[in-house]
């Protein structure tokens, strides 16, 4: 899809992906809504675009709240361009055991990076619907396909994301709306704690720069790919994990005792203040 001239969603747009994102987007044209809980930092990388920042209207809004989708749904309906491609990339991480992860936590997952994307689609349907075609993007992940200790709530989340837009994308296959699940591996932004970055170092995992993750999502957006997965060997994994998942059990077996020597550098209080502060 060409991006001149239409308007894209992006929430997440405050984050180190969601902000690469931006910046590509309005490199090529496109008008950008740039949702975030943070006003400054949305207004921050507004400017930070000089004549660019112009095609950047800043949304705070709480995903994760009814008034949030609410205000996000008017800016899209009073957007002079039209919305035609929405962006799901706000989420919350949050690394640790599953015993001394706090409730609020877990549920503030789910609500974020699960709930919050399926309700903000279902509300902007209409719109979509009305433009000659659209789309809409989940930004995965690669615990979205493989069960990861230390990371319960967060898998569960994209997991459930990843079949809510398989499903969609099937029960849309007739319409001019597609659905798209686009998932990164590690990538070096705030989601990760010190300690998953330590963790990643130690286990040799790669972790890409966030303005090479939005370059290959922009790709995949503008040729339309249903799905993407980053990076080798995370596209191995990920078919190995789906076909013999008894081979990834092993390999992550062998991993566990050093990715737990991890679980409490993680203190239970920072997953709380990841979902419930506008702080970082
Ligand atoms: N970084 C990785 O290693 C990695 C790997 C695979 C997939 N991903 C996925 O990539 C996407 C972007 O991640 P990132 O690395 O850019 O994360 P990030 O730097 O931590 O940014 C997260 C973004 O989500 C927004 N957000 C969180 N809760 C929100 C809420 N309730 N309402 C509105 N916005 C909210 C934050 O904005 P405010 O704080 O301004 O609200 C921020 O813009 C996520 O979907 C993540 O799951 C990341």
């Amino acid at each position: 899809m060409a991006l001149k001239g239409i308007a894209v969603l992006v929430t997440g747009a405050t984050g180190g992906i969601g902000q690469a994102l931006v910046r590509e987007l309005v490199s090529q044209g496109a008008q950008v809504l740039a949702v975030g809980r943070r006003g400054e930092a949305l207004h921050a990388l507004a400017s930070g675009l000089g004549e660019r920042g112009r095609q950047v209207q800043p949304v705070q809004a709480d995903v994760a709240t009814e008034s949030g989708v609410a205000s996000i749904v008017t800016a899209c309906r009073q957007s002079v361009a039209p919305v035609r491609v929405v962006i799901h990339a706000a989420a919350i991480g949050g690394f640790g055991g599953f015993e001394s992860t706090q409730p609020a936590h877990i549920a503030a997952s789910l609500q974020t990076d699960l709930l919050a994307p399926l309700l903000l689609t279902q509300a902007l349907l209409p719109l979509l619907k009305a433009q000659p075609n659209a789309q809409v993007v989940a930004v995965g992940s690669a615990l979205g396909h493989i069960g990861y200790p230390g990371q319960v709530s967060y898998c569960a989340a994209k997991f459930g994301l990843r079949g809510a837009f398989e499903a969609l994308a099937r029960e849309y296959a007739d319409s001019t709306v597609q659905f798209q699940w686009l998932s990164p591996r590690a990538t070096r932004t705030a989601f990760n704690s010190a300690a998953v970055d330590e963790l990643n170092a130690r286990l040799k995992t790669a972790v890409d720069a966030p303005e090479a993750v939005a370059a290959q999502l922009m790709g995949a957006i503008r040729n339309r790919r249903a799905r993407l997965q980053i990076g080798w060997p995370e596209k191995l994994f990920v078919r190995l994990n789906g076909a013999f998942p008894a081979l990834v059990d092993r390999a992550l077996r062998g991993d566990l005792a050093v990715i737990r020597s991890f679980f409490n550098r993680t203190a239970t209080p920072s997953l709380l203040a990841a979902s419930n502060t506008q702080e970082r």
